[in-house]
């Protein structure tokens, strides 16, 4: 939710900060805008829209400067209007403030800064800062202890970047919400994520909560919030910039669809011992999980349903295993102790309820163990262990590669449990599984190349709704299709498990609402069942299965996924849901990359 962007030391300010705003736009994309330090001055220019239309509403003389600061914004508190954009300014226009998290006492400070004459142009929380940095300028103090002190008073969460006039100077700070510095040979970057400046540099330094870092041409320092210093470690990033490119592609969720294969050959490469069969995870010794009993999935949209996948895979497993949607995980009436283990499964490794019921699992004394995709994330950083699902940046915001990605880890995850924990009894067929997994980036790479998803998406673009229904594995998978559907394109989707159609859903069922039924894995039958009782009423049956035979009276069409181990059959099913997605929504014309009202890392509760 919202993207910082910093730097100082580069030629051209204003492009260097709109190109990292561009690669931050997953971050939200309600308005877009830039401040400028020249020694004359700041100078400041901002707009609702995303960030390609205030790039071509600079105006011809765009600020100049060789310190800067930049924002792209999911709005929080206030329209995305151009007085809500950030960055913000104090009344003279001496400080200028980007932000990215909520400021929960807005109100009160706002208050007290109004009663000393203080005006506020915007609705924003985020005004309070620049605001509250001028009131100690003004007071006499240093930038830096002004900026200090701005940040004892502020309660909730940010990201935040300032600059001050006649200062070359950023000072940023974290609390809660991610923070990184990229250091470049005489340039140096702030920014919310790595993808912001990783064409220029891939050497970083990652803020804890916290930590303040002043930027300046000369370097970097950080110190903690009473000054002191603080030593920082600079760690390399394996991504290659070009990943966070569209290449030769129109949209990134396309690019990502069709990655895929490369993206499961690094999650699972090295991994699996090919003369034992056992796997080996980011260095958990073997044993490492032998004292636990239970099991807690904790995750939020896409991810919940690979979590909800895999709390599946670990039930066969043996291992008691729920998957727990983190919002709700608090109100929940689980039973949490040290027997306990807590596994946040989050691409981005930043989503706040997510990470908020991590912590709440490791209060009550679970160990946690994150799944993630981002080195150096906030999830990756707190956890007691993490697991990688290395699939590489995903920039689209409708989630694809990694949930393919956290499938297949999972799954290697499921085994390790069940080799560790007593009382489990590791599946018999693991060979099986293994060579299934080798064949699965070619299987995906078929369902690739002979997908006939496009014209059913065609055939099915105008109708009222569109239901997705399966059983066991097939169900985590259908809940996918339902949410990757309504997210990029805006038509209503629903999932049920294919037994509950009858228990009321199927009153919806009419010849306009198709439904995609996951038919397989060894609950298939059931599934075609309740699929021929939809089509009696009238529905169009989309039918996901893996042989031309399986419901051939039933299906009006037909995607198919090659012949896998049951396992990973909807993981396949699954890309086939995603490419119906994808077509339909470029077929209707929406902003697949970017749906309306959506960010990519959703850092608020
Ligand atoms: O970064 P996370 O995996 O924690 O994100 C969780 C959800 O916000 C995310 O999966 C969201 O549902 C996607 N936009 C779905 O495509």
């Amino acid at each position: 939710m919202c993207g910082i962007i910093g730097c100082v030391g580069t030629d051209e300010t204003v492009s260097t900060l709109m190109d990292g705003l561009s690669n931050l736009e997953y971050r939200g994309y309600d308005s877009a805008g830039v401040a400028v330090q020249n020694g004359s001055g700041i100078k400041t220019f901002k707009r609702a829209g995303n960030v390609s239309e205030v790039r071509d509403a600079l105006p011809d003389d765009p600020p100049s400067g060789t310190v800067g600061i930049g924002h792209t914004r999911w709005s929080t508190h206030g329209p995305p209007t151009d007085q809500n954009a950030h960055p913000h300014t104090d009344p003279e226009g001496r400080v200028a403030v980007v932000h990215n998290g909520v400021i929960e006492n807005y109100d009160k400070l706002r208050s007290q800064l109004e009663a000393t004459g203080n005006q506020f142009v915007s609705d924003t929380d985020t005004e309070v800062i620049p605001h509250l940095i001028a009131h100690y300028l003004d007071g006499g103090l240093e930038p830096e202890t002004a900026f200090r002190r701005a940040l004892e008073r502020l309660e909730g969460s940010y990201a935040v970047a300032a600059i001050i006039e006649e200062e070359e100077t950023i000072l940023s700070a974290r609390h809660g919400t991610p923070l990184v510095v990229g250091i470049d040979d005489g340039a140096f970057f702030l920014a919310s994520d790595v993808p912001a400046f990783l064409e220029r540099t891939s050497d970083v330094v990652y803020l804890e909560d916290g930590e303040i870092a002043r930027v300046d041409p000369d370097g970097f320092s950080m110190m903690d919030i009473k000054g002191d210093p603080i030593e920082s470690e600079i760690e390399h990033i394996e991504w290659d910039a070009k990943e966070t490119g569209k290449g030769s592609y129109d949209h990134y969720m396309l690019k990502e669809i069709d990655t895929q294969p490369t993206a499961l050959r690094q999650t699972i490469e090295g991994r699996i011992d090919p003369e034992t069969g056992s796997v080996s995870l980011d260095g958990l010794e073997a044993g490492a999980f032998e004292d636990y009993d239970q099991v807690d999935f904790v995750a939020c949209g896409t991810s919940y349903h690979a979590a909800l996948y895999g709390s599946k895979l670990l039930q066969d497993a043996g291992v008691e295993a729920t998957a727990y949607r983190a919002s709700e995980y608090g109100a929940s009436s689980n039973l949490v102790d040290d027997s306990t283990l807590a596994i946040p499964v989050t691409q981005s490794g930043e989503t706040a309820d997510t990470l908020s019921a991590m912590a709440e699992a490791a209060e009550a004394g679970a160990t946690t163990v994150a799944v993630t995709n981002v080195m150096g994330s906030t999830a990756a950083r707190r956890a007691d262990e993490t697991v990688f699902i290395r699939a590489g940046p995903e920039i689209g915001v409708a989630a694809t590669k990694t949930f393919s990605s956290q499938v297949v880890t999972l799954l290697l995850l499921a085994r390790r449990l069940a080799e560790d924990i007593d009382g489990t009894e590791p599946r018999d067929d693991f060979d099986e599984v293994l060579a299934a997994l080798e064949r699965l980036p070619d299987d995906l790479q078929y369902v690739l190349e002979s997908s006939d998803a496009r014209s059913v998406a065609h055939d099915y673009v105008d109708s009222e709704a569109y239901l997705f229904i399966g059983r066991h594995l097939g169900f985590p998978v259908a809940k996918e299709g339902a949410l990757k559907f309504k997210e990029i394109t805006y038509e209503h989707a629903e999932s049920f498990t294919s037994g509950r159609l009858k228990h009321g859903p199927l009153a919806l069922v009419t010849p306009s609402t198709p439904i995609f039924a996951i038919a397989t894995g060894e609950e298939r039958s059931k599934t075609l069942t309740n699929a021929t009782e939809a089509k009696s009423r009238g529905a169009p049956i989309v039918l996901v299965t893996d042989d031309e035979e399986t419901g051939a009276e039933l299906a009006d069409k037909r995607l198919t996924v090659p012949e896998t181990h049951e396992l990973l059959e909807g993981l396949l099913a699954n890309v086939q849901l995603q490419l119906v997605s994808y077509y339909a929504a470029n077929r209707l014309d929406r902003e697949i990359d970017k749906p309306r009202n959506l960010a990519k890392s959703v850092t608020v509760e």
